[in-house]
């Protein structure tokens, strides 16, 4: 089948490795969505919004121990605390205002996750070996606005299926019934010597030969590596009413409408020893990760809960008027050129979690996201459900009866008491999914299936919102998530995101 691609868009006579082992890894959520990238722009805010994926500890700038201090991940390997990301796709609307895209199964938006393939692609007998510690890379191009023939364009690949069309290079102008699958294959041959370089790439080459994914290595990058591929799903279909102007209406974040200047970031937060056992290892040729004993999973529900707060203060969520950062929207074929200034916002902030600040007009405090159980309930002192629920209704609601906590959760239920259960309490690191917007304001958040929001009274001096994930260094090492009885239609979906994938047997 992968033959066939590659014969078919190139026609290539294509000498393929007879090794198909790989391991394929599910990011079940999305860690965050701001305008960050720690390898072009360590320390400061990068210029356009990436989906990214994997550990906790992604921030501004991380050094590998951070990666591999971190207390969860959104990807199910545990062994793995890497992080990888790629730009947000936006729909853009015939009146010049965007929305992101969510990825397919990503009902409400809250979680947008993507799949990394781990591909053992040497030639016979070939030893590969594991990304080192404090590696990271960059594959494709920004500002790239057409298809520039090498190896490193051909890498970058959009699958639309139930089209019966073949891969392309660029966005496709046609719709896509089964959704739009961006795919890039990341460089494997290192140079042996540098972790990173000046632009992130040159450290790096993709086999010197006809193919981006296999092949012998060049001689000035001798060590073959795992290959990485990631591949994202896009739920275009919600958007199939909305095409204008007899072309496609998608456009990435970095201001590209072409696709050409699709790109993917990876930084190893890998605990090196046990990647090295699976790429030796785990080469069952089904990729199912579960078959390979090298590494322990997360649940996906586990996954979902893996959050951080954002540090770029600026929407990126629902409508906007511009694409964030400083991106107009260029089609090429010329390189695309970033403005000098614009007036995006370029400070990085303290955490800003997903919740309604009520310290000032009402006196209660966000607490976090706790768990649910419709077997047990967390709060049990008074409750209410309804189709106009507000964060501030739920909890006057409560504040009305005397209590001291309320909890949101599932978009339109609200629970009151005067305590909360450690064991259901918000973990410390772990900011959780509580991401299904409220039935009575689609910009506040409450809570989702079996995971509320909870907002608590402030008494004494201090009336301060919670704020997990971020920079603590104590609390329980992993995530632990109820089993979600209050079954949320968002949670059962990714899976099949991951057997339709590129390299899924069918
Ligand atoms: C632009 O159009 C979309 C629908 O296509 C609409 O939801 C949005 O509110 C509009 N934005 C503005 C600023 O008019
Ligand atoms: C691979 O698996 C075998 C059999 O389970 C085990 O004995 C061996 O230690 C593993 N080797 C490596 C390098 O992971
Ligand atoms: C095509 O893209 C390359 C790389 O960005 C650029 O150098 C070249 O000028 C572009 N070609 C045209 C015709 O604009």
């Amino acid at each position: 089948m992968y033959a066939n691609t590659l014969t078919l868009a190139f026609g290539l006579v294509a000498t393929i490795s007879p090794a198909s082992a790989f391991f394929r890894m599910s990011c079940h959520g999305r860690l965050v969505r701001e305008r960050l990238d720690p390898i072009v722009n360590p320390g400061a805010i990068s210029g356009h919004v990436h989906t990214i994926s994997g550990g906790s500890a992604f921030g501004a700038s991380m050094t590998f121990e951070q990666a591999r201090a971190a207390k969860c991940s959104s990807c199910e390997i545990k062994e793995d605390m890497s992080n990888y990301w790629t730009p947000q796709l936006y729909y853009a609307a015939k009146n010049g205002s965007f929305i992101p895209v969510p990825v397919a199964g990503d009902g409400d938006d809250s979680n947008g996750g993507m799949t990394v393939y781990y591909l053992q692609r040497g030639e016979p007998g070939e030893k590969l070996k594991a990304f080192p510690p404090g590696f990271r890379m960059l594959a494709g191009d920004p500002m790239k606005r057409n298809f520039t023939g090498g190896l490193d364009a051909q890498a970058v690949r959009f699958a639309c299926l139930d089209s019966a069309r073949d891969e392309t290079t660029s966005l496709p102008n046609y719709q896509c019934p089964g959704g739009l699958r961006a795919q890039i294959f990341f460089p494997s041959c290192w140079n042996g010597k540098d972790l990173d370089s000046p632009n992130h790439r040159s450290h790096m080459s993709y086999p010197n030969s006809q193919h981006y994914d296999n092949g012998p290595c060049p001689a000035e990058y001798p060590v073959h590596l795992v290959s990485i591929f990631y591949e994202i799903l896009y739920d275009t279909p919600r958007f199939k009413n909305d095409w204008y102007d007899n072309k496609q209406p998608f456009v990435f974040a970095n201001g590209d409408p072409t696709g050409y200047g699709f790109h993917g970031d990876f930084v190893n937060g890998w605990d090196v020893a046990v990647l090295q056992k699976a790429v030796n290892n785990c080469t069952d040729d089904s990729g199912l990760v579960s078959r390979c004993g090298e590494v322990t999973m997360f649940t996906p529900d586990e996954c979902r809960s893996c959050k951080l707060p954002r540090v770029v203060d600026e929407p990126v969520d629902g409508w906007q008027k511009r694409l964030p950062g400083c991106n107009p929207v260029s089609s090429g074929p010329e390189r695309a050129v970033a403005p000098p200034t614009c007036d995006a916002t370029n400070q990085l902030s303290s955490p800003i979690g997903d919740f309604m600040d009520l310290t000032k007009s009402k006196g209660w405090s966000y607490t976090g996201c706790g768990t649910d159980n419709i077997g047990g309930r967390t709060f049990t002192g008074k409750s209410m459900a309804s189709d106009d629920i507000t964060v501030e209704k739920c909890v006057d609601f409560c504040s009305a009866g005397g209590f001291v906590y309320a909890g949101l959760e599932y978009g339109r239920e609200c629970y009151c008491d005067n305590t909360l259960d450690p064991a259901k309490a918000p973990k410390e690191g772990i900011m959780g999914n509580c991401r299904m917007r409220c039935a009575g304001d689609p910009t506040q958040f409450c809570g989702a299936g079996g995971v509320m929001s909870i907002y608590h009274k402030c008494d004494g001096s201090t009336c301060e919102n919670a704020v997990f994930g971020v920079s603590s260094t104590s609390g329980s090492p992993s995530p632990v998530v109820k089993e979600n009885t209050l079954s949320s239609p968002t949670l059962s979906k990714t899976g099949g995101v991951m057997r339709r994938g590129r390299y899924a047997k069918a």
